[in-house]
């Protein structure tokens, strides 16, 4: 797998997902702010958010993979389709990622084919123990995208932290999904094996 470009974090069959710029801020901005991503994140209208505010967080990311921003690409042709984040383990050894697709390209496996890779670069990539989804319940797209993974439930509640951060705020049930290392080297191993 070559990633030479300075940017690139990894790339799958289809995508690319590399380091975000402040010259991707006008298109990430677009995705927080469009009520049809966000609905499903407590946000039923979108980030009340300004993109010089997107700016600002883009340049005071982390230099690593882990907590930046990350801007998704289609190989064939180089367009951004998504952002996407890989969370700093925490103190639990607990991973957890973060995709937002432009709606235009839902429905086409390229969350399914980036959240494997996700998973995978986070055991590669660091010490983490577990990864973990913590999707809205209603989410059905983004609960079997990380189940069919393999990932498992171990609990569930209701986000309410955010609650009036915003002009518009609602409660996000979810359900919390995780994955350890050792199951994560066993399903890769058994699938090398089917092959
Ligand atoms: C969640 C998201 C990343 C899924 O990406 P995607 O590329 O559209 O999903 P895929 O095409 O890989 O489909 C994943 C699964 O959901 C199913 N699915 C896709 N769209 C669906 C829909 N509208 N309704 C029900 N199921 C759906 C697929 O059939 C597939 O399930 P299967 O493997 O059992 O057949 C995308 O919808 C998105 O960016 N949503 C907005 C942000 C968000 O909610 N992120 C979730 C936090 S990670």
């Amino acid at each position: 797998m070559s990633t030479s470009n300075p940017q690139t974090v990894l790339r799958t069959d289809r995508l690319r997902v590399r380091r975000a710029t402040a010259a991707d801020a006008a298109f990430i901005h677009r995705l927080w702010t469009s009520p049809t991503v966000m609905r499903y994140l407590g946000y039923p209208e979108g980030l009340a958010i300004s993109i010089e505010e997107v700016c600002r967080q883009l340049a005071d990311g982390p230099d690593s993979a882990f907590g930046s921003r990350l801007v998704v690409e289609r190989l064939s042709d180089g367009l951004a389709i998504g952002q996407s984040k890989l969370g700093t383990p925490d103190a639990d050894g607990i991973c957890e990622p973060d995709i937002k697709l432009d709606p235009t390209h839902w429905g086409r496996r390229y969350g399914t084919e980036l959240w494997r890779a996700l998973i995978d670069y986070a055991f590669r990539h660091s010490e983490a123990r577990i990864v973990q989804g913590t999707p809205n319940r209603e989410n059905v797209a983004s609960v079997r995208m990380q189940m069919g993974a393999g990932m498992i439930k171990v609990g569930e509640g209701v986000f309410t932290e955010h609650l009036g951060s915003h002009p518009v705020t609602v409660p996000v049930p979810y359900v919390r999904l995780q994955i350890t290392r050792e199951d994560w080297a066993l399903g890769t191993v058994a699938e090398r094996e089917e092959r």
